[in-house]
């Protein structure tokens, strides 16, 4: 495999080898010294069309610890400003002998394209509401690391579903890898299409947390909200936020993850996020070394 697309086309072997290669890593970063030669020679271009804080800054480090030199391209300060196309922008940093493109962009597909068009590996870091895999790869890592194993876990994932590309490749993993998915949220941010991914659906929240194992948050996307969207943020935090109250009542304790940014007091609330049963800033630790494993092993492919 020469890109990391999406995890649809992945199988559940390639992944564990992803896993289990980001295990490799993990101990490598605890360690005094956290760099390996392992991509020494080798250049790569982040290029984001998007914000981000977590995947651009986990992928940069990911690519110093292992030796690449990074370049750092935001289409909000480029020359894609006055006009120049996706391919004509990556053409011309491909020109300065970069080996591989990680690339996030708000058009669903926008890597597929790139990839029947250039020669370097490239790593999706997120195209629009379609697929973010490594975010789904260090969920799955996290899950891992806490519960022992994703095979045979129950896991709802809870809120936006319509705009989340988190949601779609974390469906992916997660059933490859043998977990049992959920789907929870508002009917007007679920996809027409979720049933036919072969995951459960509910509509009530506490119904969906009660079945569980790992509930797995997600930030409603009002920058890809297409018209004014049912509920409101306070009636999506009254119906679907998770309160420690809802939580104290299950009488049971569940794992917390949220892919980030959190907007605390809609989807989640403070003391859940921080409570010690909360897993998201282990994912983000976790996001380094499945990203020096996506890395490692692209690399292997050139
Ligand atoms: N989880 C995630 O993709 O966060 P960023 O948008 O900050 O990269």
């Amino acid at each position: 495999v020469k890109h990391l697309l999406g995890i649809k086309n992945l199988s559940a072997d390639d992944i564990r080898l992803i896993l289990d290669t980001a295990d490799d890593f993990k101990e490598v970063i605890n360690r005094p010294i956290k760099k390996v030669p392992s991509l020494r020679d080798i250049t790569v271009a982040n290029v984001f069309f998007e914000n981000s804080t977590r995947t651009r800054l986990s992928f940069e480090l990911a690519q110093k610890r292992l030796s690449a030199d990074v370049v750092n391209f935001s289409a909000s300060n480029s020359s894609v400003k006055k006009g120049e196309t996706l391919l004509d922008t990556v053409n011309n940093i491909l020109s300065m002998k970069v080996d591989m493109i990680v690339m996030r962009h708000s058009s669903p597909g926008a890597p597929h394209f790139l990839s029947r068009h250039i020669k370097a590996n490239i790593v999706n870091a997120g195209d629009g509401t379609h697929e973010h895999p490594t975010q789904a790869l260090l969920d799955a890592y996290s899950i891992r690391e806490r519960l022992g194993e994703v095979g045979g876990k129950k896991v709802v994932i809870i809120g936006d579903i319509l705009h989340s590309r988190v949601a779609l490749s974390n469906i992916f993993c997660l059933q490859k890898l043998g977990a049992e998915v959920m789907v929870c949220g508002p009917n007007t941010l679920l996809p027409r299409y979720i049933r036919e991914l072969g995951v459960q659906v509910e509509l009530d929240v506490d119904r969906a947390l009660q079945w569980c194992d790992v509930a797995n948050v997600l930030r409603i996307q009002m920058e890809r909200q297409q018209a004014r969207y049912f509920p409101s943020l306070r009636e999506y935090s009254l119906y679907f936020g998770l309160t420690k109250e809802r939580l104290q009542r299950l009488g049971k304790e569940i794992v917390v993850m949220h892919p980030g940014p959190i907007n605390r007091g809609v989807e989640i609330s403070s003391d859940v996020a921080d409570a010690p049963n909360a897993i998201i800033l282990d994912q983000v630790e976790n996001g380094v070394a499945v990203r020096m494993a996506v890395l490692y092993l692209l690399a292997q492919q050139q």
